[in-house]
């Protein structure tokens, strides 16, 4: 089976050779042919210039035969054309000029054509997706809540104290903030898809600071709202969410036919809880790959027996692969899934 079919299969609940492996962070740092180019161009350059943010797609696919890729860009990409000026810091993450934190400032937000304003990341999928021959490319956003916890609090919070502060005090202008980033996210998403995604991510990474009743009344209605804008296009629509159990069976009812699912959880566990509905994906603590090689198959083997003869589960790591991986971890262990991964049943 071409690694072309693999992953769409799997997300379709539908029987394949082989499980298939794509990692959340392929493309970047940990990479030699990455931190190269980052000498020349800063990350968002990348990502805004169609040829190098395609090149950069592909390249973790040719490099280690991944079964689907993951457009090089970054959540914060459809804030610009919405009018938030903001920069990712080295080692820091998005930091936000003006932090959104009023009425006002969220009237400011502007809605806008991601056909006329976003033509870079159109063109990027376009080129990535010729030059993938076949190998699916997953287009992504940031989901309303993580995007909004970037632009209230300004920066990478641990707290979220000014996030939660305006959902609970300020009910109508959270309500205002989490509409108008639904809607630049679902004409984000629309837009890579009509470019050629052949499957959708949404990064919820932060929500797990929430209870699950502020998560089912204050964000839950907003992640419908994407999901279902998308439900026509029929593309495999995964959802991920970090340090996220509390959650997982309201993620479920959330319009996604996948859930992303950290380490932190057992993955046969959220099976049985969640039925076989749902197609499911992860969850190999990324800090496993940092370990000799010996522990890390261990763990990974660990993954795949839970799953073992299981349709509809892709393999991936519960968060993104870290900057101090060595590029011979991510071979070994796309080879070890494609070889000992053989019991979904095709
Ligand atoms: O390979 C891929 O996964 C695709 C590219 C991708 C990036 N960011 C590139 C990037 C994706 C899918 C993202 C999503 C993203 N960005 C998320 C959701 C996923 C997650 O990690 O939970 C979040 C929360 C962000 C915000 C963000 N952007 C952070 C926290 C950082 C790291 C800051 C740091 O320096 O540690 C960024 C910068 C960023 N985005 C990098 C990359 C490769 C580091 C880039 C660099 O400096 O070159």
């Amino acid at each position: 089976m071409p690694a072309s079919d693999r992953f769409l299969r799997a997300a379709r609940h539908e029987p394949t050779d082989r499980v298939p492996i794509w990692l959340m962070r392929q493309a970047g740092r940990y990479q030699p042919s990455y931190r190269e180019l980052r000498q020349r161009y800063g990350m968002l350059e990348i990502a805004l210039s169609p040829q190098l943010a395609a090149e950069v797609t592909v390249r973790p696919v040719h490099d280690y035969e991944l079964d689907a890729a993951i457009l090089f860009s970054d959540i914060m990409v459809p804030l610009g054309p919405a009018g938030v000026r903001y920069e990712i810091r080295e080692g820091v993450g998005p930091v936000v000029e003006a932090p959104i934190r009023t009425g006002a400032a969220v009237a400011a937000l502007s809605v806008y054509d991601a056909t006329v304003r976003e033509p870079e990341t159109a063109e990027a999928v376009e080129r990535a997706v010729a030059a993938l021959s076949g190998v699916p490319l997953i287009g992504f956003a940031g989901a309303p809540f993580t995007l909004a916890s970037y632009l209230v609090e300004g920066r990478p919070s641990r707290t979220y104290s000014e996030t939660k502060r305006l959902m609970w005090s300020r009910p109508s202008t959270w309500g205002a903030l989490m509409d108008v980033l639904s809607e630049i996210v679902l004409r984000h998403l629309v837009l890579q898809v009509k470019a050629g995604a052949a499957a959708v991510q949404l990064f919820d990474s932060w929500v797990g600071a929430l209870d699950r009743a502020d998560y089912e009344a204050s964000v839950l209605p907003y992640v419908r709202r994407i999901f279902q804008g998308l439900e026509s296009y029929e593309v495999p629509r995964i959802y991920f969410a970090v340090g996220s159990g509390h959650l997982t069976a309201a993620m479920a009812a959330s319009g996604a036919t996948v859930l992303g699912i950290d380490w932190r959880q057992d993955l046969p566990s959220v099976r049985r809880e969640l039925g076989p509905g749902l197609a499911l994906q992860g969850n190999l603590d990324p800090v496993a790959l940092l370990a000799p090689w010996a522990v890390t198959q261990e763990q990974a083997q660990a993954v795949l027996q839970g799953m073992a003869g299981e349709a509809g589960y892709i393999f991936n790591l519960g968060h993104g692969v870290l900057p101090d991986t060595q590029p011979d971890q991510v071979r070994r262990l796309v080879r070890l899934v494609h070889e000992t991964g053989l019991a979904a049943n095709g």
